[in-house]
């Protein structure tokens, strides 16, 4: 019998579990902690609620989402970080042995192993462009999402920020590049409401001998920076189930 072609999924499993390996999903923390502390700004994130990270990695932002919303007066949150590189879930959970609030699945963004209507927020950092399917992606987020339930999602590789798809071919699997219009196009068809999109950019300097092999240069990678991450934001309507249409994976 020949060998069954590896899945979408289970190619990004096998590099991102690569990335794990070489200490990667650590490093992200520094490319990414100045557009994520933005967004958490804008998350508004209470006491009490249950926030997804979706593409968490090594969940160092998982840890900085479950800080903000653990014991209040309005109770316990939760915090559930999800990744298709078990890899990258085990390091997450040796990381995160002093929460008590944490709890990392196994799973794609293709089918979020978990149930209706829970989550109040959903952040997803730098992961959203990889996913094979991201119509059923969205389908997934929205199920598991509570009525009123909002969306956070942050992309640095798009087409309104050319310096990014200078890494496109660098990189071994493949990824979606939309311009925010389409982004946003996509979350309206998908039911969502409140669509917004906003730019976040990196104000972190760039020193002058910083070695960079994804950019053509230093400028490039500044230019990148102040173009910024896109951020896309929407909430699920009142529905207590999934959207119009959703098919039962
Ligand atoms: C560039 S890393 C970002 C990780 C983390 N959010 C951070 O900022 O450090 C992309 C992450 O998305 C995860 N990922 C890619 N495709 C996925 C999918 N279909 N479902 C869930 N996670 C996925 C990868 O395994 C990887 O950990």
């Amino acid at each position: 019998m020949p060998d069954r072609p590896s899945s979408p999924d289970e190619n990004l499993q096998k590099e991102f579990n690569r990335w794990a390996e070489a200490g990667e999903g650590e490093k992200m923390e520094r490319h990414h902690l100045d557009i994520t502390e933005k967004t958490i700004r804008l998350m508004d994130l209470r006491p009490g609620e249950r926030v997804l990270d979706l593409g968490c990695g090594a969940g160092w932002a998982t840890r900085l989402l479950a800080r903000l919303v653990a014991e209040g007066p309005e109770g316990f949150g939760q915090v559930v970080g999800v990744d298709v590189a078990d890899e990258m879930i085990r390091r997450a959970r040796a990381a995160s042995k002093d929460f008590d609030n944490v709890l990392y699945a196994w799973g794609s963004a293709q089918q979020i192993p978990w149930e209706e209507n829970f989550f109040d927020k959903v952040l997803s950092v730098e992961s959203f462009y990889y996913y094979a399917d991201q119509e059923r992606a969205l389908a997934e987020l929205f199920r598991v999402m509570a009525p009123h339930g909002r969306l956070f999602i942050l992309i640095n590789l798009y087409k309104d920020n050319p310096y990014s798809l200078q890494w496109v071919d660098k990189l071994k699997v493949p990824v979606h590049a939309r311009s925010e219009a389409e982004y946003i196009d996509l979350l309206k068809r998908h039911a969502f409401e409140k669509v917004e999109a906003q730019r976040i950019p990196d104000d972190t300097p760039t020193p002058d001998d910083y070695q960079t092999t994804s950019f053509h240069s230093l400028e490039d990678l500044r230019a990148f920076k102040r173009i910024g991450a896109l951020l896309l934001m929407a909430s699920k309507p009142d529905l207590r189930n999934p959207a119009p249409g959703y098919t039962i994976y």
